[in-house]
């Protein structure tokens, strides 16, 4: 079966001012500490309900697309939300929780201690709040509902009324804000700091950036996990990685540099074409916030702004940043939940096929991508799918299907 998607015209921009290979510890300033990836792992395993995700092979769809090998990381059922965004938020919320009731009674308060409420005293009256457009407020609400303190999420107004129904079902307080994303961060930063309550959120900026390290920190589970499942001496030639802020690259990344060195893989960020901050930014050489509505159905990479810290990472390791149209990613979760050439269905969310879609359009580019991408035969190539169907409603718009027909 060939693959059924129509050309599209994709932007790209080449980064000549990549870090040498092997570059990892010469620059720990700007990099998620080592020593962060085993503590993640360690916390973040023991919470209930923690299995790793699965790593699918796509073999039919590499066939369709011509190159040697396509791996996808699935975090659709992660902790049972639905994103890998389950790791960052509430692992921040944790080590808060944790720094807290250390300065109120000296404690170090362990993983079972603060799941049984040992400390409900002190963390009872803590409020965390976090701007999101869905799925890290969703972890930030479960991560405050499972250690024990309120919480209090801002969403922008294009949020999805199942998008804030799911936050709410973890018991935080969901307001929305009339504006788009940035601004919605700024409005929760401020009614935060006059409540005294302790912003969680997963982009960083001058004078907040150990809460967002937290966030990104949790992320790079999912790349030990997936670096366990490679098929031993598979080393992928491209990792194709979607971003809104860019946390969640930075955490997929800085594990993956590390691990390879020398031999790491080519980066390649996807933007979708109406939020492509990461691609303004790569051609700027600069950290460039951009205006508008930045309205996609990649909803959950709809930001203006790169955080600080990713930024200072991702100018140094990605490779190549694409921007794709929505319609890239609306035929792909359509493709994936077909199956091509025999590969099992594939639930993915707007968001979450987004590499895959960077992918498939990098390939089917009308231009030159695919050549200067480097993507042929000899190709092996990693996706994370950050997410399933976290908004069924809109899912069974797009696809036809709900999750559970495609499934069937
Ligand atoms: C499903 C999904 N994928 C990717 C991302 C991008 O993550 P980041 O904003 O850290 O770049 C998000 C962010 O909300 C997301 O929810």
């Amino acid at each position: 079966m060939t693959l059924r998607q129509n050309p599209y015209s994709i932007k790209r921009f080449h980064n000549d001012d990549v870090a040498p290979p092997g570059d990892y510890a010469s620059d720990p300033g700007a990099f998620i500490p080592t020593e962060a990836f085993d503590a993640a792992r360690r916390e973040i395993s023991a919470w209930p309900g923690y299995e790793p995700t699965p790593l699918l092979a796509l073999n039919g769809l590499a066939e369709a697309l011509g190159i040697g090998s396509l791996h996808l990381n699935y975090e659709a059922p992660r902790f049972g939300l639905g994103s890998f965004m389950a790791l960052g938020g509430a692992y921040a919320v944790a080590l808060y929780l944790r720094s807290r009731i250390r300065e109120a009674t000296g404690n170090d308060a362990d993983t079972q201690s603060l799941l049984s409420g040992t400390y409900a005293g002190t963390t009872g009256n803590i409020t965390v709040c976090s701007a999101t457009d869905g799925n890290h407020g969703r972890s930030v609400a479960w991560g405050a509902q499972m250690f024990g303190c309120r919480c209090v999420i801002y969403v922008p107004h294009h949020t999805s009324q199942g998008r804030i129904d799911a936050i709410a079902a973890f018991g935080a307080e969901v307001i929305r804000h009339h504006a788009n994303y940035d601004d919605t961060v700024r409005q929760c930063a401020a009614v935060a700091a006059e409540n005294g309550w302790t912003v969680i959120s997963d982009t960083s900026y001058d004078g907040y950036t150990q809460i967002p390290l937290d966030v990104m920190s949790g992320y790079t589970v999912l790349a030990a996990e997936l670096l366990e499942q490679l098929p031993t001496g598979e080393r992928p030639s491209h990792v194709f990685v979607q971003g809104g802020v860019g946390g969640f690259a930075s955490g997929v990344i800085a594990p993956l540099w590390h691990h390879w060195g020398k031999d790491r893989p080519r980066f390649v960020f996807i933007n979708p074409d109406n939020a492509a901050a990461m691609l303004r930014s790569a051609e700027a050489g600069n950290r460039v916030a951009i205006e508008g509505d930045l309205e996609t159905v990649m909803a959950c990479l709809s930001c203006g702004e790169l955080s600080l810290l990713a930024w200072k990472l991702l100018a140094r390791t990605i490779d190549d940043t694409i921007a794709i149209p929505d319609e890239a990613a609306t035929d792909t979760m359509r493709t994936l939940a077909d199956g091509v050439n025999g590969d099992a269905p594939v639930v993915a969310g707007e968001s979450g096929c987004a590499g895959v879609a960077g992918l498939i359009a990098a390939i089917n580019d009308d231009g030159d991508a695919k050549e200067i991408l480097g993507l042929d035969a000899d190709s092996r190539v990693l996706c994370i799918c950050t997410e399933g169907a976290t908004d069924p409603a809109l899912y069974a718009e797009i696809v036809g299907r709900t999750p559970e027909q495609v499934m069937a």
